[in-house]
């Protein structure tokens, strides 16, 4: 199959590292990729959220498919003007996208599919919003309903706090057109986990569970990140309850989705918060043993979590993604591993706020003895392999057990190094501490 994949981070160096893998071959390419990528396919000099260029491109090249990594292009249409052209595309068209898109928009559908999400209310006027705190006690989530390039979601421990997040937001105007519109979420206790659903319109199959890490410090301290590693499977939730998240959560969603016109294709990634201890006996996942609620959709493979869940699956990865952008998806196309895989992720020091470009990276080659090394933010100066990005590599361990998976990807970890390198040690330590 002719194949061009949309982006430039780890998650679509691991999309293209996976279908390499294929006992098919494929002709890869890549918009714009990176200095992994290259090793791979070939890299295509058009950025991920060009629409008017990549369509001409598909255009005259004619891949058989198109996969797109990031939200941004999937919300400015890629995938609807790839379908006017009859290329099929694997992501949502823009109206579906919107469920990452628009957060007002993903908790009217998740309400009208009766999927269990935190109490939230919409608001753009900056006092109304604030005469609202009260109903919602502390801490309180305040989030723009637009893409903030994940800054856009504030979880404040006081009224102070929460007020200023309102202000900056509908009054200073930080976020743009982003922060037009405030979501007030309630506080859901509980562990986070990723749970991506292949969908092709109709049905859906589920990819393994996978847990990520979004705060910089160990012990998940510091500021919110793209995520600094992750892991599959998460045990938070155990196998057997994906049946019932399929049922419960991303079936309804599809339906509702279909019922308003919008036949979502693609990845459907629902963000959910696992409260163990059944705080809500009654609520509609109480069969589950568990509380489990959305948190957030997102319209794509998520990174890192993509590093750690692709080296799990088996099977022709091209045909399942062909298979769903063209609304004939079945369970058997998603066979996974009985294995373990972690992915660690190696930054700029300084990220997510300032931190420098341009150093050599060392130990690459060396590297791969123990893992699989996805490239994040890199490029070439001449021969050399250098760092262009906040997150640099992502650097994915497999084996029979989690602490294998982690051991051997922080044998990995160990061999590269560039000046001002920077990774977390506690990769998978909820999974652990169970
Ligand atoms: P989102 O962009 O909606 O995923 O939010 C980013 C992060 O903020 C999530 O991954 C959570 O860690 C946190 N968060 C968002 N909403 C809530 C909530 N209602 N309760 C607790 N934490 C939340
Ligand atoms: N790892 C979180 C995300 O992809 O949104």
């Amino acid at each position: 199959m002719k194949i061009l994949i949309v982006g430039s981070g780890g998650r679509e160096h691991a999309i293209a590292w996976r279908l390499s893998r294929d006992e098919e071959n494929h002709e890869l390419y890549c918009a714009p990729g990176n200095a992994g990528t290259a090793q791979i396919a070939v890299n295509v000099a058009i950025s991920a959220d060009d629409i008017a260029t990549l369509a001409l491109w598909a255009e005259e090249e004619k891949p058989d498919l198109v996969v797109v990594g990031p939200e941004a292009p999937l919300v400015k249409g890629l995938v609807d003007e790839l379908e006017k052209l009859g290329i099929p595309s694997f992501g949502p068209v823009a109206a579906g996208a919107l469920m990452e898109g628009s957060k007002r928009f993903a908790k009217e559908i998740m309400d009208a599919a009766g999927v269990p999400t935190g109490k939230a209310a919409t608001f753009t006027d900056a006092a109304a919003a604030k005469d609202a705190l009260k109903e919602y006690g502390l801490p309180v989530v305040i989030k723009a309903d637009g893409l903030a390039a994940g800054k856009g979601v504030i979880v404040a421990e006081t009224l102070d706090e929460a007020c200023r997040a309102i202000d900056d937001m509908l009054v200073a105007n930080k976020f743009g057109s982003a922060g037009a519109e405030v979501l007030i979420e309630e506080f859901l206790h509980g562990e986070e986990c990723s749970i991506l659903a292949m969908v092709d319109g109709e049905n859906a199959v589920l990819l393994p569970s996978s847990q990520d890490h979004k705060r910089i410090f160990d012990g998940d301290k510091g500021p919110n990140t793209g995520g600094m590693g992750a892991y599959s499977p998460a045990p938070v939730i155990s196998s057997d309850k994906l049946p019932l998240i399929k049922e419960k959560i991303i079936m309804p969603v599809v339906r509702e989705l279909k019922k308003r016109g919008i036949v979502y294709r693609g990845i459907l990634y629902a963000g959910l918060m696992v409260n163990d201890e059944n705080s809500n006996p009654h609520g509609p996942m109480a069969k589950s043993g568990s509380t489990i609620n959305v948190v957030e959709f997102n319209a794509r493979f998520g990174d890192p979590e993509t590093e750690a869940v692709l080296p799990r699956l088996g099977g022709s990865f091209a045909r399942a993604l062909l298979n769903a952008a063209t609304g004939c998806l079945k369970e058997s196309d998603i066979v996974v591993k009985d294995s373990c895989a972690a992915t660690v992720i190696i930054s700029s020091e300084g990220y997510p706020g300032d931190y420098e470009k341009g150093k050599k990276i060392e130990g690459l080659d060396e590297a791969l003895e123990d893992a699989t090394v996805f490239h994040c933010g890199t490029g070439f100066s001449g021969d050399d392999v250098i760092t262009c990005g906040g997150r640099v590599l992502s650097v994915t361990g497999e084996g029979s057990t989690l602490r294998e998976a982690v051991d051997k990807a922080y044998e990995a970890v160990g061999k590269i190094s560039f000046d001002k390198m920077f990774y977390r040690k506690d990769i998978a330590h909820r999974a652990f501490d169970r």
